[in-house]
């Protein structure tokens, strides 16, 4: 397994995209960086992150998608993994707010951004950048926003965080590989943040309405009962959840 340390960089996203096309690279190469000077969210929102104090890496990932039908699996396998992971350090309440915010009690602690790449052998090639709040304490106007350390009031080895949560990625990836992910999706929906519970929405056009979340579909759309008793699937980029 290749394994690439920097200090500072744009986005280890961004650089480890870069290196797949001028290079093969191993599967699960893992890049860390310390900074990022231009952190990516979902969306094209910010990742803002204090150096040195969280986990900021970007996994390679291949060989694993067969199809595009199967884009939201590697969510799935990486969101529960990430949730696994932090279970053994004993985090309460971790759940996952969809698609795939890592959330403690009703606060944000990770964040995951899959890129994908089709190639035109049908290959495709997933980029999967993991930013975990681990030792930050201050986050100034993100009132939303927490850490591990925030939450269990001590300090975390970053390193040793990721090589669990590296194991438990690619034990959900011989899972889905090995034809299972139903099981993954299961835990998936049950872990799922303000599940069954009345939540406020806001469209992209910034419409408010309310509903019960059901579960997410097979291709990642969020499933909503609303109050006029249908049930209605949402992509990601057509609402926020309001919380
Ligand atoms: C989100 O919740 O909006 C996703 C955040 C993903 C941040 C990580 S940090 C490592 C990798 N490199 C990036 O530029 N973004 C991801």
């Amino acid at each position: 397994m290749k394994r690439i340390k920097l200090d500072a960089i744009d986005s280890t996203n961004d650089y480890l995209k870069s290196l797949c096309f001028s290079q093969t690279l191993e599967n699960f190469t893992i890049v860390t960086a310390q900074y990022q000077l231009n952190g990516k969210g979902q969306m094209g929102a910010k990742w803002d992150s204090e150096s040195s104090k969280n986990l900021i890496t970007s996994i390679l990932i291949k060989n694993t998608l067969q199809s595009s039908n199967e884009i939201f699996d590697l969510n799935v396998v990486v969101t529960l993994a990430v949730v696994s992971a932090l279970k053994k350090y004993k985090i309460p309440n971790l759940s996952i707010k969809w698609p795939n915010d890592i959330m403690a009690d009703n606060k944000k602690i990770g964040g995951i951004l899959i890129e994908n790449t089709f190639k035109s052998n049908s290959e495709i090639i997933s980029i999967v950048g993991i930013g975990l709040n681990v030792n930050q304490t201050n986050f100034d106007n993100l009132p939303n926003a927490s850490s591990l350390k925030i939450e269990m009031n001590s300090d975390f080895d970053i390193e040793k965080l990721l090589a669990n949560i590296i194991e438990d990625i690619k034990i959900n990836v011989s899972v889905l590989k090995s034809g299972l992910v139903e099981n993954l999706w299961l835990q998936y929906n049950k872990k799922l943040f303000m599940k069954g519970v009345n939540t406020s929405f806001a469209t992209a056009t910034g419409e408010i309405f309310s509903g019960i979340i059901q579960g997410v579909s097979p291709f990642g759309q969020l499933i909503v009962l609303l109050n006029n008793q249908t049930v209605k699937y949402f992509r990601i980029k057509e609402i926020q959840m309001l919380y």
